[in-house]
């Protein structure tokens, strides 16, 4: 009866746009609204036009151009590639040499790679999943905080998530708050106006800067393994959320409301 996907590769292949051609229902975002998590350099442009708080950056394609847009950056700088990478594709660089030896291996085979030079962003990190149905109707799950480093004391390289948590006490409901209005809504808001709109799972990647909460990437699908610790705070029937949010009636939905739950 119902299609709901789970993982970022078919999203970005086109799964959504495959399924409505053949009169199949599906909950997720089409080809286009999925390049939110299949390209950071749109996310990026999705982000300045919606004038949404993210880390600086610049955009390169190759040896002269990169070596241009880091004069100016600060080191740490934090380097991305644009295609999916499953949480692998993210370098923090904190030396002009580490650049240096990242980008010239990086082009030395001329590639036309993309390359996103960021701002390094410090502070708390928690993502928000917000469920969007037809016309921008939107259901919020808890956040959730997910742990990306190998090793323990964070001392490893970044993974796709090596545990999470949910709720996040620490974050307050004023900082959600703001998170939906000023980061979620006009994000939204821009796809509807582009006349893409979004649906299915935006997951939106903060971290609370001394500035306040700023993007660090979005992701299309619910998180592995933020899935496991969102989705039992639901109390009711997830099918009919989504049949809902899909013909855009907004549920009445509770979440659990305790600091934490035990999940045996
Ligand atoms: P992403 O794949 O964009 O989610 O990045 C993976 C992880 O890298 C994030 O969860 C952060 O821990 C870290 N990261 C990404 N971008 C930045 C940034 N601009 N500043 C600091 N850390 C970052
Ligand atoms: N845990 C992060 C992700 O699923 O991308």
């Amino acid at each position: 009866d119902l299609t709901f996907v789970g993982s970022e590769e078919p999203l970005v292949l086109g799964i959504v746009d495959e399924f409505k051609k053949a009169g199949l229902k599906i909950f997720g975002p089409n080809k286009t609204a999925a390049q939110l998590e299949g390209s950071k350099s749109f996310a990026k442009s999705i982000l300045k036009e919606a004038n949404v708080p993210t880390a600086a950056f610049s955009i390169v394609r190759s040896l002269s151009e990169a070596r241009r847009a880091l004069v100016k950056h600060d080191f740490p700088v934090v380097f991305k590639l644009d295609g999916l990478a499953a949480g692998k594709g993210v370098s923090v660089i904190s030396s002009c040499k580490q650049a240096e030896d990242y980008i010239v291996n990086l082009y030395k085979n001329n590639s036309n790679t993309k390359l996103l030079i960021e701002e390094f962003m410090q502070g708390p990190e928690f993502s928000l999943f917000s469920l969007v149905g037809k016309n921008n109707t939107v259901v919020h799950t808890p956040i959730a905080q997910d742990h990306k480093r190998r090793f323990d004391g964070d001392k490893g390289p970044n993974t796709g998530g090596m545990g999470a948590y949910s709720p996040v006490a620490q974050i307050s409901f004023a900082i959600i708050e703001k998170v939906i209005k000023s980061i979620v809504e006009p994000v939204l808001k821009v796809m509807q106006d582009k006349g893409n709109p979004f649906t299915g799972v935006l997951y939106t990647g903060l971290m609370l800067t001394k500035s306040g909460p700023k993007v660090i990437e979005f992701n299309v699908r619910f998180g592995d393994p933020e899935a496991q610790v969102v989705l039992p705070q639901l109390k009711g029937d997830f099918y009919q959320m989504i049949i809902n949010l899909m013909d855009g009636r907004k549920p009445l939905i509770e979440w659990q409301k305790k600091k934490f739950i035990w999940l045996l």
